[in-house]
Order: C-alpha cells, then structure tokens, then sequence
C-alpha cells in the first residue's frame, strides 16, 4: 500500500501532491473524528473527574449527574451546570461571566460565581469575608491552577493582588449522585487575615424562577418536621445560632421546580452540610438574575477567625446531589451515601442491635439491683444491648447536682459498675453508659475545683439552663480532661456503647483566657474539640458505638455521623408524634441512624397507644425499648419477644435498604412505610391507621421498587391483610405468592380498622 501510495505521488507534480496528501488527511480526519469524540465523551461519562483543556471546564460525573464548573474570561471560577448526566462532550459549553444588567448589577452579581469572595461589585452571599491588618477588605478571587486525583478535585483560588489563597475541594460519590465541597482558606501573606465568613461552598440550581424550598424544623420533642414553600426573591436564612446543629432547623434541604416534584416524580436538587456547632444555609433568590443559590458553612454570626501568616482555616464537608425521580429517591441517595460513606462502621456496615435504655422507666433512681432486674426482663425478650442512661454518677438524683463528675456513685453502686456490667454480659447484652461530656452543675466537685471551665463572661451571670452550665470545650485543658475520663471509664469497664448527651444550648460564649482576637472562635473550636475526643476514643476503643443525643434530636447532622452510629431521635417517644418526627427525620437520615423506643403509655401527651402500634413505629429505626418492663403483664411480655424476633428478621432491610415512603402521616389517615433490602430479596411494609372517621376503609397500597418478573410470597403477622378479591382476610401466616406487578398495580388493601391500627407484612422474593 505505501509503495503503491509513493510512487502515485511520484508521477504528480508538487501541487497535484500537496493537494492528494490534504485531501488524504482530511479524510483520515472525517474517519477519525467521531472516534476520537466518542472516546472523549465515553471518558467523560466514566471519569468522576474531567478537565477539558480547550473549554477551561471540569465535569463532574456521577451514575446519573454532571456538575460543571469553568474558568470564564475575567478569570473566574463560574458554575455552569448541575443536574441530569450531560451525556455528550460536544454539549459542553464554555464559561462565560454575564453582562451587567445596569450599573446597579454588575457583571459579579450577575454571573454564579463558584466560591465568591466578598469584593469589587459583588451584592450576593459571599463565600469568602476577610478582613486583613492594613484594613483591605476587598477579596476578589481567580483561577490559578487545579489538581485531579481519581474521584477527587482540587481547585486553587488566589486573591487579584494579596496572597490568600482558596482551595475548593471537591470529591465525587458516583454511585450515591453526590458532590462534596469543602474550602480551605490559607494566609500566604505577611500580616493577619481575619476571616468574617468562611462558607464552604455554593450550590446553583438552573436559572429560573418558581422554585420551592423543602426543610427541617421544630422544636425540642417536636424534631424534624417537614415545611414546603415557594422561594421568592431574597434570601430565606436556615441557621443555628445555638452552639450545636438544633432541633430548631437541621442543614438540609431540597429544591424543586415550580412544585413539580413528589415522592416519585420530579427532579430535586437536595444538600446537607457535616457541622454540629453555629451552621448556616442561605437560600437566595437574587432578583436581577433569577437565580437561586443555596450557600452554606460555618455560621459568620459572631464569628471572627484570625489567620496568622502560614495558616489556614478549613469549612465543614457540604454535600450536594441530585434526583431526577422525586424526593424519595433524593433520600434514597443521601441514606446511601451515609451508610457507604460517611458512618462510622461504613467500611463494613453492620446492623444496630436492639437496646433497652432505663430511662423512661427509672429516670435517676439507677441501682444495681433495679438495674439487674430490668436486664433480666430486657434479655427475655431479645435485647442485645442493655443501656444505663442517667444517674449513675457523682452525686446524682436529680438534674440539680452531679454533671461533671464522672465517677460512680457509691450508694447506688457500692461495688463500682463491674458486677452490673458482668451481668448483664452474662445475660448475652452488651453493656452502654450515658455520659453528657461537656457539662457541668453548680453543684458539682468539677465546679468547685475549676469555675473557670464554664464557659463565660468574666464578672457577668452564668444562665443556666436544666441547672447546668457549659463546659468550655475550646479550651485545651478541658478537652484533655474530659478525654481522660471518658477513656479511663470504658478501659476499666467493659462498655460497648456510650449515649454522649447535651442537654442545653451555649450562653455567655466568653472564653476570657484567649487572645482577644481568637475569642470568637469558641463557636468552631468548641465543637472541632468534641469531635476530636469522638475521634481519639474511637482510636482507642475500636469496638465502641457512640449515640448522640441533644435533648433528643438536637445533634443530628452529616458531621457527628462521621463520628457516631446513631443519634436519639426526639425526647418524644409517643408513637403517633414519633410518625411525623420521624418522617422529617427520613427525608435526610437513614433509618440505622434513627434511635428509636417502645415506650410506656399515657405518653408525654396524655395519648395511648397499642403496643402492637408503638413496637411498629420504633421497629422503622434503630428499635430500643425503653418502657417500664417491671410494669410489664405476661401479654405485654409475649407481644414484645415476637415483634423483638420479626424485627431481628427484618431489620437489615429497614436499616440498611430502600425507602419508599408511601403515605404521608401528614396527609391523610393513613401512614405507610415500603423498605426494599439492598439485592431485593426482602420487602417489609408497615402500615398505620391513625383515627379512622366514617368507616372508611384504608386506601389502597401500592407497592413500589419491585422486581417486575418476579414472585413475592406474602408473610403475616397478623391477620389484616385482604383477601385479593376483596372479601375477607387473610389468615395470620403465609400465604400463597403474588406477582411484582400485582402488588405494584393492583395494591394490597388491609383491613384496618378504629383508632391505631397496625400492621407490618413481609414479602420474599421467590428465585
Ligand atoms: C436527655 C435525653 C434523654 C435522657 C435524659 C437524661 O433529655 O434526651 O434521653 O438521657 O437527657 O437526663
């Protein structure tokens, strides 16, 4: 071919070569070409992380997002897209900064700047104050260089004239559809920079208007409930201004468009940020541009961070992911990425065991016999692991006295905790301990001996709240100490699961033994410190499990469940309440996180339920019981050790596999439950009747998530479920198997009737 091809060239003239060897090429190229562009965009498509050199522009790729960022001609970092998968290189466009509108909305207001500094003619949120010794406070950040390293996306950011860096981390969760942001500010100039507003990031929806805003609020034993609303122009704050995340507002949210998303339908662009101290969510509508932005980090209320030459300050991780199938699959996501990334065990997930916490049933008055006798009737009915909540300790028998002396107290235990503990051991439980860390009471030999732990303001009052002061756990001393307690407690004992409690919020933040400028920094110091002790104990003690609790559901966030297996949902164990709470609760968090007790009834709210009822509430969570089991009838016994022994055969389902959340406790009379176990092969529907008006019958359920080509054989625990041709039901027990396209589109009806009715089924799929 080739001495063919040179001696036909040889018989041309110059021109006549050059024109064939063109022509040649260009066919080469035609041929080549869309090879060559369907390998870039199959790599696109498969790298987590890609940069395109000619358009200055990163993709992120998940299994099913994109998310791009570029650098436009004025150099900055500018988002440019964030939803379904781009599936195309050739769709990929440039940045490009937007032009003014007027004067009055300059080209920075204008354009979704990625990592904003606040400086030259910017108007929005900023993800970036300082302030520097000269007095220059102007910040304007560009491009500089960037780094990929497999899932991973380093981009580095530098001030126009001073060296103050920014490098935004980025790092890809394929298979969960979620981004990771974090920044990390670093002083490279001669003189302090003190840092007003260190967000971690941004996260941009595409331009337009008529969006909604879903998010958490509530109150202590009222967590997690659910509000919708549009977003308008300006900006909707979500914050704590409290010392820990808050049952006030929890760092979630979600955005639809136009309200066109359910359950089901509808793509939803949702985030969290990892933080258990002052966080804050601006949701912004800016007017000139239609856009909204969701910006997120640490709380710059009363925040001021000084950065020496050579420092710097990192922000807390703020996740970001998409769905284009309603909110549930947006919690599907985030459920996943929690118990694959983020919890502790997440290397190699295991299920929560069931516990039984004394609380409810003893309050303060704990003692080695009382204790025995409830691990005796706990271990009768399948508990694994036997939890001794408050009381234990100092001189403890109410909330007056005792918070900061963490050794046991020798009326109540005379013998120390070992021969509890051997006990309980020997009873086949594992032995858990309450400890709430960072307080201290008046009355107490810890406050005696070291006033000046408490955190406060010199010569003003110390309120207190439940009789208790806070800790000043930015100070190295009392984080050392509290450690030392801690560690020395569980070496000397066998405990293998600690509830690490916080009772109250922060007041009086001083902390008069710092620098005058670091002060402000009690709020991120105080709670890297906890989160370090967290850590070092783990380190430690390998096998421990850690519960956090504040006030019930007040420390619930993606950055102490880096830390801690579950968390204690609400101080609100009534069941009814709890379905609510709890659905809140599921719209971010996984249900292996989500503590959650059989109680004794009249509840908090005077209301009673059945205990059939209250055992299938909790069984949707981590199920503890925490009822008063020496009240117990022989009935109560009986119920219990069965729903103990379904809930063991379930429970991996629930905790760790797909929810489908069918009917809203907030919508009707009706609240049900689908979980789909991670292969498929088990399915467990709860289902609740709250109070049932006119006789009417329950709606139908529909079933989600199946396998269309397989069978599913039906297991009962009671009789409630209809016969498929509407009469009768079907007898307690297992009955025959039904098709995934049965129960998808013809649904199953129960029969349940009056006031709290319950009922759970199991479904196996049959191979
Ligand atoms: C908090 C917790 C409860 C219990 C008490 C003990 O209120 O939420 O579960 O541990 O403290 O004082």
């Amino acid at each position: 071919m080739s001495n063919y091809l040179s001696r036909y060239l040889e018989r041309l003239s110059w021109p006549g070569r050059r024109r064939t060897l063109v022509g040649m090429v260009l066919i080469l190229m035609a041929v080549f070409a869309p090879v060559q562009t369907m390998r870039a965009e199959a790599a696109m498509n498969i790298d987590p992380v890609r940069y395109l050199p000619d358009l200055k522009v990163w993709v992120l790729n998940t299994e099913r997002t994109s998310y791009m960022v570029g650098v436009n001609e004025r150099n900055e970092l500018q988002n440019i897209y964030w939803g379904e998968k781009l599936l195309r290189g050739g769709d990929l466009a440039a940045a490009r900064s937007r032009p003014e509108h007027a004067s009055f909305d300059s080209p920075e207001t204008m354009t979704n700047i990625e990592y904003p500094g606040w400086g030259a003619r910017y108007y929005n949120e900023p993800s970036l104050k300082v302030a520097l010794a000269d007095g220059d406070r102007d910040l304007v950040l560009h491009y500089v260089s960037h780094e990929i390293r497999g899932d991973t996306l380093v981009i580095r950011l530098k001030d126009i004239q001073y060296d103050l860096f920014v490098n935004l981390t980025y790092k890809v969760f394929a298979r969960e559809d979620i981004i990771r942001k974090e920044a990390s500010i670093e002083n490279r100039t001669q003189q302090v920079v003190t840092v007003e507003s260190a967000q971690s990031g941004a996260w941009y929806v595409p331009t337009g208007e008529g969006y909604r805003l879903t998010y958490l609020t509530g109150r202590w034993a009222g967590e997690t409930q659910v509000v919708r609303e549009p977003i308008n122009p300006g900006m909707k704050v979500l914050e704590s201004r409290r010392g820990n995340t808050s049952h006030q507002l929890n760092p979630w949210f979600a955005i639809d468009y136009c309200g066109e998303a359910d359950e089901e339908h509808g793509r939803v662009w949702f985030g969290a940020l990892g933080w258990s101290g002052n966080w804050k969510l601006v949701v912004e509508d800016s007017p000139a541009s239609h856009q909204v932005r969701v910006t997120g980090g640490y709380n710059d209320f009363d925040f001021a961070w000084p950065l020496k030459p050579g420092e710097n300050l990192s922000t807390p991780p703020y996740y970001g992911g998409y769905s284009g199938r309603g909110f549930g699959e947006a919690s599907r996501l985030i459920h996943r990425l929690e118990i694959n990334e983020i919890l502790p065990d997440h290397a190699a997930p295991h299920p929560r065991p069931v516990l039984y916490n004394s609380w409810e049933a003893t309050e303060f008055n704990v003692n080695e016999e009382g204790q025995k006798a409830l691990a005796d009737k706990a271990a009768k009915i399948g508990v694994e692991l036997f939890v001794m909540d408050d009381g234990w300790f100092g001189r403890r028998n109410d909330d007056h006295a005792g918070l900061g002396d963490w050794t046991v107290n020798p009326q109540k235990f005379p013998n120390g905790l070992k021969p509890l503990i051997s006990y309980v051991n020997g009873l086949g439980m594992d032995f858990g301990l309450w400890f709430e860390p960072e307080m201290v009471n008046p009355d107490s030999d810890l406050y005696r001996k070291h006033p000046d732990w408490a955190m406060n303001f010199p010569g003003r009052p110390r309120s207190e709240a439940r009789n208790q002061l806070i800790l000043n756990m930015a100070r190295e001393e009392v984080k050392e100490y509290i450690f030392t307690v801690l560690d020395k407690m569980i070496s000397e004992n066998n405990i293998k699961y600690i509830k690490w409690d916080m009772n109250r919020h922060f007041g009086e933040p001083g902390w008069p033994e710092a620098p005058m400028a670091e002060q402000k920094g009690i709020w991120v110091k105080y709670v890297r410190n906890v989160y370090e002790i967290i850590d070092r104990l783990r380190v430690a003690h390998p096998m421990l499990a850690i519960e956090a609790c504040s006030g019930g559901g007040g420390r619930v966030d993606l950055g102490i469940l880096e830390r801690v297996n579950e968390v204690w949902t609400s101080d609100n164990t009534e069941a009814f309440d709890r379905l609510r709470i709890q659905e809140g609760f599921s719209l971010a968090y996984a249900a292996k996180i989500m503590s959650a007790w059989v109680t004794d009834v009249p509840n908090m709210n005077g209301r009673s339920t059945p205990l059939k009822f209250r055992f299938l509430v909790a069984m949707q969570g981590a199920l503890g019981i925490g009822a008063n089991l020496n009240k117990w009838s022989g009935e109560d016994f009986d119920l219990a050790t069965k729903m103990v022994s379904y809930y063991k055969r379930i429970r991996e389902t629930v905790q760790q596999g797909n929810l489908y959340r069918l009917f809203s406790p907030r919508e009707g009379e009706l609240t049900a439950n689908e979980y789909v176990s991670a292969d498929g092969k088990q399915v467990v529907l709860f289902a609740f009747l709250h109070s049932q008006q006119f006789l009417r019958p329950a709606p139908t359920i529909y079933l989600r998530g199946l396998d269309e080509n397989a069978r599913y054989r039906i297991k009962t625990i009671d009789n409630k479920l209809m016969k498929p041709e509407g009469h009768g039901v079907v007898p307690g027990g297992v009955t025959e198997t039904v098709s995934g396209p049965f129960l998808m589109r013809h649904g199953l009806n129960l029969a349940l009737t009056g006031d709290f009715d319950s009922t759970s089924l199991e479904l196996e799929r049959v191979e």
